[in-house]
Order: C-alpha cells, then sequence, then structure tokens
C-alpha cells in the first residue's frame, strides 16, 4: 500500500465531473422545450419510477446552473460534462421547429463554463429522446440516424466553436433496455431475442454519421475530439480454468466489444465471437438468419474508427463462469457465460454496483489490449448512498478506484488521459428516482430553491486535485 503514494497525477491529466440535462436541468415545459420520453414516461405510466419522481425540476439546473458553475469552479475542475436536452433545441425532434430559447441556454452555459475556465464537455444524446421520434419506433427505426445527424449538424454549427470534447452518444449497451426489458424509458418490453441488437445496431450507425458530419464539415475549424461513450461491469474469471478465463473473455466482447470492436478495434464489425455465438444460436432455434444484424463491408467501414478518444464510464464488476442461465438476458444467454457476485464485495445502495476496485484495473488493461491502448477518458465513475453529507464510503471508493487507475497507467502503461466524478449532485437516476444518490454535492429535493451542500467527498476531491496525488 506504501508505495502507492507514488502514485500522482500524470501532467495534463483531466479531472472533471459529469451530470446529463435530464437527471438535473428540470424545467421540462419551459421555454419552448418539446417532450421527450422520459417526460412521457413519469406523466403516464404510475409506478415506474420510485416514489413516482419525475425530472419536471430535478435539481432545477436550467435556473441555478451559475450556481452549478460556480460550485465546479470552487472544487476546481478543468472540465464538466453535461448533456444537451434534443427537445430544448429541437422540440418535435426535427428541424420543422428551432427553438431559440433553448439554444440561448446551452449558449449561457458554456459561457458560463469558459469564463470559468471550465473546459466544456458536450453529451450529445443521453437517453432524452424526442418523444415524436419515439413516436416512429424510436431507435429501432433506422431512420433514427438521419434526424440524430440533422440535429448533431445544428448542434455543432451552434456551439462548435466553443466545445471541443464531444461524446455522441451515452451508453448504447443500456439504452437499448428500454426496448427490452422496460429498465429505461420508452418502457418496452418487446421480444429480447432480436430488439436490442437491432437498436444496437441503428444506435452504432448514429454515431458513425455524427462523427462524418463533424469530420467532413467542422473538423478542419473547431478542431475538437469526438468519441462513442461505452460503458460495462468487467468481467473477471471465478476460477483460474481456461473454460472461466473463456467464459469472462467472451463476456467482455459481449459488455464492451458489442459497441467497442465496431468503433474502436482495427477490423471494425461485432467481435467475431459474438457474430459466431449470435449465428450459431439462432441457427440451433431453427432461423435461417441470425438474430445479430449484419453490417455491409461499406458500413463496416463507415463505423470503422470513428472517434478520436475512448470514452467510458464504469463502476463495478462481476465474476463468470461458462454456461447458460435461462434466466439470465438473451445476450448473456447467446455469450454462454454466467454472471456472479463475490459475497465479500462491499455493497451499497444501488443494488447493482459492488465495490471492486481491482475490476477497474483490469478493465484499463483489457482495453489497452483491445483497442490499441488510444486514449481513454473516464466520463462516469462514482458510488451511490442514501445522501449522507459525511459520505466515508464515497471517499474510500473514490480513492481506491482511482488508485487503481493510476496503477494501470504507471505499472501497466494504460493510456488514460482524463477522469470525471458521477456526479457533480444528486440527482434523477432513472427508474429509481431520487432515492439513488451519486452526488458529490447534496441537493435538498424538498426545497423549492433546491439547497446545495457540498458533501464531505468535495473536500477529499478538492485536496486531490490541488495536490494532484492519491491519499493513501
Ligand atoms: C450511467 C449513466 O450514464 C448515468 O446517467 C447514471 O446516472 C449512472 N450510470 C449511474 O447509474
Amino acid at each position: 500500500m506504501k508505495d502507492k503514494i507514488k502514485y500522482t497525477f500524470p501532467d495534463n491529466f483531466l479531472i472533471g465531473t459529469s451530470t446529463a440535462a435530464y437527471q438535473i436541468e428540470g424545467a421540462w415545459n419551459e421555454d419552448g422545450k418539446g417532450e421527450n420520453i422520459w417526460d412521457k414516461l413519469t406523466h403516464t405510466i404510475p409506478k415506474a419510477v420510485t416514489n413516482e419522481d419525475n425530472g419536471d425540476i430535478a435539481c432545477d439546473s436550467y435556473h441555478k446552473y451559475k450556481e452549478d458553475v460556480s460550485l465546479l469552479k470552487d472544487i476546481g475542475f478543468n472540465i464538466y460534462r453535461f448533456s444537451l436536452n434534443w427537445t430544448r433545441i429541437l422540440p418535435d425532434g426535427d428541424l420543422s421547429h428551432i427553438n431559440q430559447k433553448g439554444i440561448d441556454y446551452y449558449h449561457r452555459l458554456i459561457d458560463e463554463l469558459l469564463n470559468n475556465k471550465i473546459e466544456p464537455m458536450v453529451t450529445l444524446y443521453h437517453w432524452d429522446l424526442p418523444q415524436k421520434l419515439q413516436e416512429i419506433g424510436g431507435w429501432l427505426n433506422p431512420l433514427l440516424v438521419n434526424y440524430f445527424e440533422d440535429y448533431v449538424r445544428l448542434v455543432f454549427q451552434l456551439y462548435g466553436n466553443k466545445v471541443k470534447w464531444w461524446n455522441t452518444i451515452n451508453e448504447p449497451l443500456e439504452i437499448v433496455h428500454g426496448y427490452s426489458e422496460k429498465r429505461y424509458a420508452p418502457y418496452l418490453d418487446l421480444d429480447a431475442m432480436s430488439v436490442d441488437y437491432i437498436a444496437g445496431h441503428t444506435l452504432l450507425k448514429a454515431h458513425a454519421r455524427a462523427y462524418h458530419v463533424y469530420d467532413k464539415e467542422f473538423r478542419h475549424i473547431q478542431k475538437g475530439k469526438l468519441s462513442l461513450t461505452l460503458s460495462g461491469f468487467f468481467y473477471s474469471p471465478m476460477s483460474d480454468s481456461q473454460e472461466d478465463r473463456d467464459a469472462a473473455e467472451r463476456a467482455n466482447q459481449f459488455e464492451f466489444g458489442w459497441f467497442g470492436h465496431p468503433v474502436y478495434s482495427k477490423d471494425g464489425d461485432y467481435p467475431p465471437i459474438m457474430r459466431e455465438l449470435v449465428d450459431k444460436r439462432s441457427k440451433e432455434e431453427g432461423r435461417q438468419r441470425s438474430r445479430l444484424p449484419v453490417f455491409t463491408k461499406a458500413e463496416i467501414e463507415e463505423i470503422r474508427g470513428t472517434s478520436d478518444y475512448l470514452t467510458m464510464n464504469h463502476y463495478t464488476s462481476r465474476l463468470c463462469t461458462s454456461g447458460i442461465d435461462p434466466t439470465a438476458k438473451v445476450r448473456f444467454q447467446d455469450a454462454n457465460f454466467i454472471s456472479h457476485i463475490d459475497e465479500n464485495w462491499p455493497s451499497c445502495q444501488a443494488v447493482w454496483l459492488k465495490v471492486v476496485p481491482w475490476g477497474f484495473r483490469d478493465m484499463f488493461r483489457w482495453l489497452k489490449k483491445e483497442y490499441d491502448n488510444q486514449p481513454v477518458y473516464i466520463t462516469e465513475n462514482g458510488y451511490c448512498d442514501e445522501g449522507e453529507i459525511i459520505d466515508v464510503n464515497r471517499v474510500n471508493y473514490l480513492r481506491e478506484y482511482i488508485t487503481e487507475m493510476l496503477i494501470a497507467i504507471y505499472d501497466y502503461g494504460c493510456n488514460i488521459i482524463g477522469y470525471n466524478f458521477w456526479s457533480l449532485l444528486d440527482n434523477f437516476e432513472w427508474l429509481n428516482g431520487y432515492s439513488y444518490k451519486f452526488g458529490i454535492v447534496h441537493v435538498d429535493f424538498n426545497d423549492p430553491e433546491r439547497k446545495r451542500t457540498p458533501k464531505f467527498s468535495v473536500k477529499f476531491i478538492k485536496n486531490i486535485i490541488q495536490d494532484r496525488i492519491i491519499p493513501q
């Protein structure tokens, strides 16, 4: 433990924090904003969200963005990742109606950041699809690629001179579960045999389209960087056996590789093992064609290499053995692995989040091997509790995870360029509403003013940023 003292942050390493529009902005119908799938879900489906919470007001950051930026500045962050609410800019999702007031809001936010010397990092899509586009099938409709193209072109035109860090789509791996298991809006449970893969196919094409729009029309002047934001649990073998090791590799290919391989690998396309296994299972099911859609050669080329850096959200890990669990998701069954939790791993408020710091390090090593050590930016990592102000468990989690990240850099040569805490504020945690708190700043949701109170972890983070070292 002692020598970990040597683990200081490399020069130029960026430290920031992240949020997302629906989770913090509120002002759901103000200044001409249109309805999105989260407005729709929270307003029309009783009991879908814990306590029937919604994002109508959330942290009220639409009105309190100056206070948010002053918190960012006070803590000392270099960079702030937030997302644009598509329906603030295009209320109907398409160019039929452009909403100047929504556009102005993001100008004000970005200007406030820049005036305080905080770099904006902008996510173009963090799950709040315009309801009008859901009415035509959402991401199951390949036409969404064109709508996304129109939206992002406008965004680059509007903000590209000020924003240099872009994330196209946040966590496609999660988005698809809004179609198959009611885990997110649009809250559907369509046939899981295929919808995840179909939605994923469109999301990959939409990402690539956005990248090419930027590359052809804006990059030479705006000189920014784009990425697709991946996510996932890291899977480690349950034992040292070859069988378990193979199972973990398959699991990681279906977890990170599904969206990572087409974009970030040298070869492009879905991971070969994913192709092979879904094709095989589809045949066994008596199907003539695979459930995993097929990219044409041109599409593979169109998607391959569409990134300037790799963004990753990571929170937790699992252990893996080989086999099929008939109660597991179709994807897990296709991949032929069973996921396990070690009883000794500490738990927290979020049932899925076990504290496994070493998994973070091993994930970086896997990414380095898979994707040629291209620059990785951690766009989200954080801990969930019930909102304690003295959040000692959060500090411990962060200390241990960041230490493992620095070990990955120094001992394993992983090319990691930045790290963002999730999240600046306690916020609307999707179907868990306000019952899950990830913020380093407490928000009082009973207070109409949404009073913000920095937690103990803010002290810890301020020190890290000042000293650029992780205290052990
Ligand atoms: C990932 C998502 O991007 C974010 O919106 C969410 O709040 C965190 N994970 C925590 O679950």
